[in-house]
């Protein structure tokens, strides 16, 4: 087997309610480009700051994890990375990886897994299934935990809504932002959130803009959060006040997202970026598409 490429999709999890559940994929992409070598290695172009270019890479730990699952011996690769995913602002840029790496191993090692079974590949580096979902399976994606590991669902997500986000410039560490979360939780707030992640789905399936006005609220972990990200609130405001259907923490935060009618998407975006200002914690604005294409491979 010669070079490969493979593109991953940037994701965006719990969209609210559904806390490790639900994710979106999004066209800010990752690509890792394989040639046999003598050890793992990785050579980050762009955004590396702190990402370890060796065994302890995210990338090479799923790859050879997935090669152990196949009972397998995998070729060491150098893996180029050149990655648009913002590193530690819950835009799935270790999902990526994960996913990457895992892809990856399968393409090398002739196609021993079916996607189901990276899945859970992916998800057992990982540590939860939302974002390594949507990076795999591409669009709207719940993340089902089952016994012989998660399932995802896939939906098309409505081709009129647009995804707003915030990326604020400092960072926030997954590990540092479930550290806050409560361990137990009301019956009232899980009875919330069951409600409101139905909710949302029917209003994704449906594209009912109305519906997901309702559904994309939560009680599970954002307001735990509001400490690490202390003007979530306010842009959440903003955001729904410039025409918003909802917004939301994206995946463990820092970045928010808004889902907004495509014609209100540029003033929903810069309501955004002036709420984070105003709080003094400036982020970048993008508004973008939710990426129908999951994980890729390329010869
Ligand atoms: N569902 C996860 C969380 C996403 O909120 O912690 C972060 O990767």
């Amino acid at each position: 087997m010669g070079e490969i490429r493979v593109r991953v999709p940037a994701s965006s999890a719990n969209l609210g309610p559904g806390f490790d559940s639900f994710a979106v994929a999004l066209p800010l992409l990752a690509e890792y480009d394989l040639r046999p070598a003598k050890v793992w290695s990785v050579a980050i172009e762009g955004d590396g700051q702190g990402i370890p270019g060796d065994d302890e890479n995210l990338f090479v730990i799923s790859a050879r994890a997935t090669a152990k699952a196949a009972g397998r011996e995998l070729v060491a690769q150098h893996v180029t990375q050149r990655s648009a995913i913002p590193i530690a602002r819950g835009l799935g840029s270790s999902a990526a990886a994960i996913v990457g790496g895992a892809v990856a191993a399968n393409a090398l090692l002739g196609e021993p897994f079916d996607r189901r079974s990276l899945l859970r590949i992916a998800s057992e580096v990982e540590g939860h299934a939302d974002n390594v979902a949507a990076a795999l399976y591409g669009a709207f994606t719940v993340a089902l935990p089952d016994e012989g590991g998660p399932v995802a669902t896939r939906l098309v997500f409505p081709r009129t809504w647009r995804v707003c986000l915030l990326i604020p410039g400092r960072l926030l560490s997954t590990e540092d932002a479930r550290a806050v979360l409560p361990s137990q939780v009301s019956r009232e707030d899980a009875v919330f959130n069951v409600a409101h992640g139905a909710a949302l789905i029917a209003a994704v399936m449906r594209a009912d803009g109305a519906l997901l006005a309702l559904a994309m609220a939560d009680r599970l972990h954002q307001a735990a959060r509001t400490k690490l990200v202390p003007a979530l609130g306010e842009i959440i405001a903003a955001a729904r006040e410039a025409g918003a259907f909802g917004a939301a923490l994206s995946g463990a935060g820092p970045s928010v997202l808004a889902v907004a009618p495509t014609r209100l998407a540029s003033r929903v975006v810069s309501a955004m970026e002036e709420a984070a200002a105003a709080a003094g914690v400036p982020g970048r604005g993008r508004v973008v598409r939710v990426r129908a294409a999951g994980a890729q491979v390329l010869r």
